[in-house]
């Protein structure tokens, strides 16, 4: 195996993503949970994938271990989001959570929101964001922005994201 990529998806939308770098990359996609019983020490490329949770990068511990345990090797990660960009205090928490690893490459995907696949904690949060969000006076464009999103499921995931972030990452 030359090219591996490790992600976590709830809803579908990471999955997605890592299927289509696979595929651009000829690389094997491969769940996190099973990603133990891999042995990546001949990779040449390791990415890993999670989606946004409240502007944070789900799963940031174990696959910082991940880079640890495989220092030296060519590395991204790449993120799906119900926004179509990457927020600042995303790029924030990437720089703080993976800040010993400057050589990390950083992706965000577009991808969607798929209410009706969230679990029960899952929905729980989206729906105290919700109410929160509903509350809150003075809201700004960015509050706004983030309560039309998180209204109701849509899809705006696309292919040509995960081929442009193979074109840049192995050029
Ligand atoms: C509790 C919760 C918090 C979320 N927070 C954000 C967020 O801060 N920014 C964002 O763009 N999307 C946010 N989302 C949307 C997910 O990141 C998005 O739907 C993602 O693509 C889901 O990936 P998956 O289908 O692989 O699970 C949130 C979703 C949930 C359930």
């Amino acid at each position: 195996m030359k090219n591996v990529v490790i992600y976590t998806s709830q809803t579908g939308f990471t999955k997605r993503y890592a299927e289509w770098i696979g595929e651009a990359a000829e690389a094997e996609a491969v769940d996190l949970a099973q990603a133990k019983k891999l042995n990546l020490r001949d990779c040449d490329t390791i990415i890993l994938g999670c989606h946004v949770c409240a502007d944070n990068i789900v799963k940031a511990k174990k696959f910082a271990k991940i880079l640890r345990k495989y220092a030296g090797k060519k590395c991204a990660l790449f993120m799906t989001g119900a926004s179509p960009a990457a927020s600042d205090r995303l790029k924030e928490s990437f720089a703080k959570a993976f800040s010993q690893y400057p050589d990390l490459r950083f992706y965000y995907f577009p991808a969607g929101f798929n209410y009706e696949k969230l679990n029960g904690i899952s929905r729980f949060l989206i729906n105290l964001f919700r109410k929160a969000l509903a509350a809150q006076k003075d809201k700004t464009e960015a509050d706004l922005a983030m309560e039309k999103m998180i209204s109701s499921s849509y899809d705006i995931s696309d292919k040509k994201y995960a081929e442009k972030m193979v074109d840049d990452f192995f050029r």
